[in-house]
């Protein structure tokens, strides 16, 4: 390991889509800190989403699972973190409704798990932080007005979002009965590159490609709030740095688009992409059964995180979407390892038109 090492950061889930940019700018940006990856490597975390650091002086990757008691004690006394920015998950909310357990599983015990190996490391350092990451989905279903401020209550209505939500509270329980410090975020829908293809628009994207059909689900009235990934790494990277402890921040681009407009605006880029005529892709879109218990609509206020640490999203949707779309056009190869498996076939049978 380096000599000037000023800080030891265990950043879990660094091979998934978010990890993965987050992994690359800590990486980059603080050539003193030493960063650990410590990711199970499931369908959704992928090594090649971080060639280009591997070499890196300042990075190791540990191939282990976050609810192993036995491991995540041994990495932490071996390596005394300094901080650790928690990413590992299960992410997908209709993976979540065909296998609850596994959200249980990864989003909750995991997540206690690296608390309480975290207290340890507190006790003898005043410095310590444990930097939760977290979803806006906790705060349930929006109607056709109104934005998710820091102060919502919590409603989650889906199996991955109920986790997401108890991991928090898990976070915040820790800090109030142990004093373990602590911050956490909330984003909006992440977009960009490496992100599997079983989201809304890497799918969209991959199924305009291979000329496959593009499921909405119900009648596509329900609005999300895109942010680029890099916009998120950013401001995950303030947080952590500036972020008061304590504190929980919401991370969103002010950006809500209805599905079904999403998918319209998608099938425009594509086919100036392909240089195909405008409307070909449109034909693809399919409407399919509606996902059960589907939130109609999230929406960040972001005005906490713009006001107290000067954030701000850099990227346009549009621009954002077209560098995702190049992104995918040039990287076929990601695309046809991460879906050679048969990962989309619960996915299919459920919600085929
Ligand atoms: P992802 O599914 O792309 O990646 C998750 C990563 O965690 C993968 O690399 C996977 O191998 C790893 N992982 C899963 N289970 C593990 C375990 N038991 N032990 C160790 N590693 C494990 O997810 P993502 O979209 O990058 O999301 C990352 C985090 O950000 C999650 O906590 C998610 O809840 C949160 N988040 C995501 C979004 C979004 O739009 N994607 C928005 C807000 C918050
Ligand atoms: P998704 O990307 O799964 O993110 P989340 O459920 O965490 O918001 O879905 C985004 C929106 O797109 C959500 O309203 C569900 C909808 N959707 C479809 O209409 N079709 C699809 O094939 C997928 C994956 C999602």
């Amino acid at each position: 390991m380096e000599k000037n090492i000023s800080k030891n950061i265990l950043i879990t889930g660094g091979a998934g889509f978010i990890g993965s940019h987050v992994v690359r700018r800590f990486v980059n940006q603080y050539r003193d800190y030493h960063i650990f990856n410590l990711d199970a490597l499931t369908y959704a975390g992928n090594l090649e989403n971080l060639k280009d650091v591997e070499q890196a002086t300042n990075y190791t990757f540990i191939k282990g699972d976050i609810v192993d008691t036995e491991c995540i004690n041994d990495l932490f006394s071996k390596n005394k973190f300094d901080g650790v920015i928690h990413l590992a998950a299960e992410s997908h909310v209709d993976r979540s409704i065909a296998n609850p357990l596994s959200f249980v599983r990864t989003n909750v015990l995991g997540t206690v798990n690296l608390l309480n190996a975290s207290l340890e490391l507190a006790k003898n350092n005043p410095n310590f932080l444990f930097y939760h990451i977290s979803t806006d989905e906790v705060y349930g279903s929006l109607g056709e007005a109104g934005l998710f401020t820091e102060t919502t209550p919590y409603d989650p209505n889906s199996p991955y979002s109920a986790s997401k939500a108890s991991s928090d509270h898990f976070v915040r329980a820790y800090g109030e009965t142990y004093q373990l410090p602590y911050v956490i975020s909330n984003c909006s829908n992440n977009y960009g590159p490496n992100q599997f293809p079983e989201k809304l628009i890497p799918l969209f994207i991959n199924n305009i490609i291979q000329n496959k059909p593009l499921p909405v689900y119900g009648d596509g009235n329900y609005t999300r709030d895109w942010l680029y990934v890099k916009d998120h790494a950013q401001a995950i990277d303030l947080v952590f740095h500036h972020g008061k402890k304590g504190e929980t921040y919401n991370i969103g681009g002010f950006n809500e688009w209805k599905n079904i407009d999403l998918a319209h605006l998608l099938c425009r880029l594509m086919d100036k992409k392909l240089n195909k005529k405008e409307g070909t892709s449109e034909k693809l879109i399919t409407f399919v059964k509606d996902r059960p218990g589907h939130d109609l609509r999230y929406a960040i206020d972001a005005s906490k995180i713009n006001q107290e640490l000067g954030w701000e999203p850099s990227v346009t949707f549009e621009g954002g979407l077209e560098k995702t779309i190049d992104w995918y056009f040039d990287n076929q190869e990601w695309l046809d390892h991460v879906t050679s498996g048969d990962y989309l076939e619960y996915y299919k049978k459920q919600y085929q038109a």
